[in-house]
């Protein structure tokens, strides 16, 4: 495969994209330009993941996602827990939902994600007997998931989270139950898989971790471009990387040159890269409103100042729009008990410091393509 060019790229970004209305989607809610807006002046994208309860009950919320957005994503809905409850069984019903409203609204749709460690149905550990066994389900899956979506996901993460060094496994990567049932090349088989079902949507690696400068994180980019290069090598389809990019306001010093080198290293390989669950955790800054909005917004800036800058960035997802729904406030609460602030939009859906920074970030980008 060779490198993608900027033309190629931009093109990968679909047809849903270059059809995308301009400000003109932003309806009686806001006159003024939504993140997508700001984010096209540079040819990339801006988008959000989206709950499935959020989906089917809270319009109000809704209404905000295509005056922001030009790409969506859904938060579980495409994973094996969702699709998968019994192994005949495919359950498209949730996925549809979102993939019918991105249609409504000229949303291109990410696809997250083929090949997870977690949010697996309970069946399947009991039915990887053999490498077998484990290669018939994997590919069955991909094959049916990515038929049912072609012509409407534009990139598919299709594999997440394979890295994990503290496992001790070849390349860094996680013990998970597919390692265990296929080695290494369940991560070759689900490229492949997915490239020829559906050549049209870019297909990447999805991995957190890959932010800070602290030893762990840069021992995960060391990895993580370790793996890139040796499936480029072995011509494994895979086309982009995607940086999770969950940030942390006022507790590691972001390290702006050494985040650069990796997006240079990344874009070396001809790899695309999308910035695709970005949303910084304020749990460690005081409980003044003012205060955390302005440290997470310093943060978030100080991090797309610089992966905007790469011309192998193509857009920026946040997971979720508004602090209203986070997946933060589950797995990191405050211990003050408030709810925590890490998305562009507040709880009453309107526009923080985040909105801004990033707004304006977009704004100085470098054009993709002249
Ligand atoms: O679908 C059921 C619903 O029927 C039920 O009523 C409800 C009751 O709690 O649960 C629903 O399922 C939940 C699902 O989200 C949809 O809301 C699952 O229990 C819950 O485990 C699942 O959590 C998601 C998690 O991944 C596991 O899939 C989070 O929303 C989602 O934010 C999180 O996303 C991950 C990325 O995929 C990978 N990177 C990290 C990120 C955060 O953990």
């Amino acid at each position: 495969m060779t490198p993608l060019s900027r033309r190629a790229l931009l093109a990968g970004a679909g047809a849903a994209l270059a059809a995308s209305p301009g400000p003109a989607r932003a309806d009686a809610l806001s006159t003024s330009a939504g993140l997508h807006d700001h984010a096209l002046r540079s040819g990339r994208f801006y988008g959000a993941a989206i709950d499935q309860t959020i989906l089917a009950t809270n319009p109000t919320y809704m209404a905000h996602v295509p005056v922001e957005c030009g790409v969506v994503v859904s938060e579980a809905a495409f994973k094996w827990g969702r699709l998968r409850p019994a192994p005949e069984l495919f359950y498209f019903a949730p996925a549809d939902a979102l993939m019918r409203y991105a249609e409504q609204h000229a949303l291109a749709l990410r696809g997250h994600t083929l090949v997870w460690h977690e949010d697996n149905p309970p069946w399947l550990a009991e039915r990887l007997t053999s490498a077998a066994a484990a290669e018939r389900l994997l590919t069955t899956h991909i094959r049916t998931v990515v038929r049912h979506f072609r012509g409407h996901v534009f990139q598919w993460d299709v594999v997440n989270e394979v890295l994990w060094l503290p496992d001790r496994q070849p390349l860094g990567l996680r013990d998970t139950l597919w390692l265990r049932a296929l080695g290494p090349r369940y991560i070759d088989l689900a490229f492949h898989l997915c490239a020829e079902t559906d050549p049209g949507a870019m297909r990447f690696i999805n991995e957190f971790g890959l932010d800070y400068s602290w030893p762990d994180q840069q021992r995960k980019r060391a990895a993580m471009l370790s793996l890139l290069a040796d499936l480029r090598h072995r011509g494994v389809p895979v086309q982009g990387l995607g940086m999770q990019a969950h940030l942390e306001a006022g507790v590691h010093a972001l390290d702006q040159k050494e985040l650069a080198q990796f997006c240079a290293d990344v874009a070396a390989l001809g790899l695309n890269i999308v910035i695709t669950e970005m949303d910084v955790r304020d749990n460690r800054l005081p409980a003044a409103i003012p205060v955390r909005d302005a440290g997470v917004a310093a943060e978030g800036r100080a991090f797309l100042e610089v992966v905007l800058e790469s011309p192998a960035l193509l857009g920026v997802v946040t997971w979720g729009l508004s602090d209203l729904r986070t997946w933060l406030d589950e797995a990191w609460p405050r211990t003050d008990g408030l709810p925590q602030r890490p998305l562009p939009l507040d709880r009453e859906m309107r526009r923080k410091p985040l909105w801004e920074a990033m707004a304006a970030t977009f704004d100085a980008a470098l054009p993709l393509q002249k």
